[in-house]
C-alpha cells in the first residue's frame, strides 16, 4: 500500500464516519480502522516489508488518517450523545410519579358570605357595597348615634382624622343605599369592620359583618324574626333556633339581639357556646325613624328592619373553630380543609 492509496483511505473512513447514524455505528468505523486488528494496525505492521526510503511518506500517511478519523470521531459522537439526550427529555415516561399539585380551597369566611348573598338572594335581596373608610357621619350621625356614644371614642375607634374613620360596622351602608334611592329597599351589605379590639379567642381588630335592611311600606318584626330564622335554617341546618332578645341600638327601634342554638352542641352546652348553648350572631330591629328622616325617606309612610350579622361567628359555629385567629393565620394546613 502506497501513500497514495492511504489518503484515499483515509478519505473513505471519514466519509463513512459522517454516515454513522448512531453511536453503534460509530463504534464499527472506529473498530474498523483503529481497532487492535484494524486496517490501521495493519498498516503499521507492513511499514517493515516497505523500502526504507518510502517509509517515512507512508508513515506521515498514517498517522494522518490517525488523527483526521480519531477527531471526526470524536466530533461525531459529541453530536450524537447531545442528540441523544434532548430526545429522551421530549419523552413522557409513564412510570415517573405524578407532580402533585396544591389545590386551593375558598377561604372560610369567604363561603360563608357568599352563601349568605345565595340565601338572601332567594328572599330578594341584592348586594350593597360601601367604603372601608367611611365618614363620621355615615358610620354615627345618621345611624342616629349621639356624640357622647362610648363607640365614637378613639379606644374603640380608627380614627383617621377628623371626621373620617374605618368603619366600625356594616351599618354606613344602610345609609349610603338610602341616600341613594327610593323605598322599597331590599339589601345585603358583606364587608370588613375595624375596631380598637385586642385580639383574643373570640376577637380581631378587622373581622366581617353582614348588614341587611328591608324597607317597605308595611314591614314589621314578624318579617324580621321569619328571615333570619329562614337564614339560620338554611345557614346552619333546620334544627338550629333562633333567639331573640330585648337590646338597645340607636339606630333601631325597638331592637334585639339575636342567638342561634349552638351548633356543635346542639345546644346542650359546650366550650364553643360557653356552656350556654347559644351563640350570639349580632343585632337587629325595626329602623328607627329618626334615621329615616336623616336619609330623606318619610318615616310615616316607611317602615323597615335592619340587622347585622358577624361572619366569623358564623364560620366558627358551623365549622367548630374554636379560636377567631385561626382565620386569619393563612395557614394552608387549616384552610386546605375548606376545599
Ligand atoms: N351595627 C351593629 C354592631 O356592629 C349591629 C347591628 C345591630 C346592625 C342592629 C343592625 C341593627 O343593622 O339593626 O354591633
Amino acid at each position: 500500500m502506497n501513500a497514495q492509496d492511504i489518503v484515499k483511505l483515509k478519505d473513505q473512513a471519514l466519509a463513512e464516519a459522517d454516515l454513522s447514524a448512531s453511536l453503534h455505528d460509530l463504534e464499527v468505523v472506529r473498530i474498523k480502522y483503529l481497532g487492535r486488528k484494524g486496517l490501521l494496525p495493519a498498516i503499521m505492521e507492513g511499514l517493515k516489508d516497505v523500502p526504507p526510503a518510502e517509509r517515512p511518506g507512508i508513515g506521515k500517511c498514517a498517522n494522518e488518517l490517525k488523527q483526521a478519523l480519531g477527531a471526526r470521531l470524536d466530533e461525531i459522537k459529541a453530536r450524537l450523545q447531545q442528540a441523544a439526550r434532548s430526545a429522551s427529555r421530549q419523552l413522557f415516561d409513564v412510570t415517573l410519579p405524578g407532580a402533585w399539585r396544591f389545590r386551593g380551597a375558598r377561604h372560610p369566611v369567604s363561603q360563608v358570605i357568599e352563601e349568605a348573598i345565595a340565601i338572601f338572594a332567594r328572599m330578594g335581596f341584592t348586594v350593597a357595597d360601601g367604603p372601608d373608610v367611611e365618614t363620621e357621619w355615615h358610620n354615627f350621625d345618621a345611624l342616629n348615634t349621639p356624640a357622647d356614644h362610648p363607640s365614637r371614642d378613639t379606644q374603640d375607634t380608627f380614627w383617621l382624622g377628623p371626621g373620617k374613620l374605618l368603619r366600625t360596622q356594616t351599618s354606613p351602608v344602610q345609609i349610603r343605599v338610602m341616600e341613594g334611592r327610593k323605598p322599597p329597599v331590599r339589601i345585603i351589605a358583606p364587608g370588613r369592620c375595624y375596631r380598637r379590639d385586642t385580639t383574643d379567642a373570640t376577637h380581631s381588630a378587622n373581622f366581617h359583618q353582614i348588614e341587611g335592611l328591608y324597607v317597605d311600606r308595611k314591614v314589621s318584626m314578624a318579617d324580621l324574626k321569619g328571615d333570619i330564622t329562614f337564614f339560620a335554617h338554611r345557614m346552619m341546618g333546620s334544627d338550629v333556633k333562633v333567639r331573640f332578645r330585648p337590646h338597645f341600638f340607636p339606630f333601631t327601634e325597638p331592637s334585639v339581639e339575636y342567638d342561634f342554638s349552638c351548633h356543635v352542641c346542639g345546644g346542650s352546652g359546650c366550650r364553643v357556646c360557653k356552656n350556654s348553648g347559644w351563640i350570639e350572631i349580632s343585632g337587629a330591629g325595626m329602623v328607627n325613624p329618626k334615621v329615616f328622616s336623616k336619609v330623606g325617606y318619610d318615616p310615616d309612610t316607611c317602615a323597615g328592619y335592619a340587622f347585622g350579622m358577624g361572619v366569623e361567628r358564623i364560620a366558627m359555629i358551623k365549622y367548630g373553630i374554636e379560636d377567631i385567629r385561626m382565620l386569619y393565620d393563612n395557614d394552608v394546613r387549616f384552610l386546605s380543609q375548606f376545599g
